[in-house]
């Protein structure tokens, strides 16, 4: 099974990398990826030294690229992670959010429609859906009302691809995420920006009354997800994939506080993000349904495990904390 994966320096088409690797003996892998900002060589070392896995440095908008790594490396299957990811930043700068995920998407589909795959597995988000009232949960066939730019642009790419299914017959399989963390995450999304705030002894920036409500899911869980369905997804459907854990945001933040021996006085509550999406909630019973797939590590297991791999990789932290990212902190949090 060879498997194209987009993004795959980023931080969860690093973990599905490693993990691919790690478990299927049967399966080679070239990550297509532009190294922007979010995206690391460094998540890839673990995997470096495998002779089944090739990189490849390119935009996925880039027509001329995208159709010669198809045609030299001829995937089975492409997983599809490549994304401007970060709501924050698509709120400053919506403009190579639209690019890529959008832009990106479609050129990597008319690449598939040019040469078929047996598999196009398209990652996306529960963002999706929108701020959902207590007590629904989204199932898949839930409106999609998208509130930011990064998701407006998700849920876009979503109907992108599932009509490439329907119109030519590319066979696609959208998938749907809650809130990831673990691991190389990069640290402006909430856990790892609070975990490295907090071993900072930095103000924890918490928007507005810190009770939108996220549902956590483990990134290897999450991974285990995607290859559940590379295997036995179907075509043409939305899967939705959970992490059964919803907590508000203040509550995650006193646990990173508590777990990391550090004052609540951290905390700073800060001016709220326009368009704040209250609650996301997922109905995730379609994937444990065709596949048996569940969430493994539960949220204390998880977020101990986060924290120590954070602890323990202060200079891969150290490194991503470029001018870049202390010109974006500044302008995302400057003023607030
Ligand atoms: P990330 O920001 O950590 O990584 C994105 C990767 O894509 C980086 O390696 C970057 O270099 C690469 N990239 C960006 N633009 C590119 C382009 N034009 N061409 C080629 N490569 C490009 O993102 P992530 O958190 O790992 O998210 C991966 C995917 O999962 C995204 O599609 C995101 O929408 C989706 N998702 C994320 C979450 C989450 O909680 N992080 C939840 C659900 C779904
Ligand atoms: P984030 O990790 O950006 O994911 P998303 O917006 O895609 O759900 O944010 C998770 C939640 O944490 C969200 O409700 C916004 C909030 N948040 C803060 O309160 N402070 C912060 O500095 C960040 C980055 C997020």
């Amino acid at each position: 099974m060879k498997l194209l994966v987009t993004g795959g320096a980023g931080f969860i088409g690093s973990a599905f990398v490693r993990l691919a690797l790690g478990t299927q003996p049967g399966v080679e892998v070239c990550v297509l990826d532009k190294l922007t900002y979010a995206g690391n060589l460094e998540n890839l070392e673990p995997v470096a030294g495998d002779p089944r896995y090739r990189f490849v440095r390119g935009d996925i908008c880039d027509a001329e690229t995208v159709r010669r790594v198809f045609e030299e490396f001829q995937p089975d299957a492409v997983v599809h992670f490549a994304a401007e990811s970060h709501v924050d930043r698509s709120i400053l700068e919506p403009d190579p959010v639209f690019e890529t995920n959008l832009r990106g998407t479609y050129t990597l589909l008319e690449a598939a429609r040019a040469r078929p795959v047996g598999r196009f597995l398209h990652v996306s988000t529960d963002e999706v859906y929108g701020s959902i009232e207590p007590p629904a949960e989204a199932d898949e066939a839930f409106p999609l009302r998208p509130s930011s730019p990064y998701s407006a642009s998700k849920a876009g790419s979503d109907l992108l691809a599932l009509s490439y299914h329907t119109t030519y017959g590319v066979p696609v399989t959208v998938t749907r995420a809650s809130n990831n963390y673990g691991p190389y995450q990069f640290p402006e999304k909430l856990i790892p920006l609070m975990i490295a705030n907090a071993l900072a002894d930095e103000p924890l920036p918490v928007y507005g009354d810190g009770l939108h409500v996220r549902d956590w899911l483990y990134v290897d869980d999450h991974c285990r997800a995607l290859l559940a369905l590379l295997e036995r997804g179907r075509a043409g459907e939305i899967y939705n994939i959970g992490g059964n854990c919803s907590l508000p945001n203040i509550e995650v933040v006193r646990r990173i506080l508590a777990a990391t021996g550090k004052p609540e006085s951290l905390i700073q509550h800060v001016k709220d993000r326009p368009g704040h999406d209250r609650r996301y909630a997922l109905d995730s019973a379609k994937i444990r349904a065709h596949t048996g797939w569940r969430p493994e590590v539960d949220f204390e297991t998880g977020l101990a495990e986060t924290i120590r791999w954070y602890q323990e990789h202060e200079d891969w932290v150290r490194r991503v904390q470029t001018g870049e990212y202390r010109d974006y902190y500044q302008r995302n949090y400057g003023g607030r």
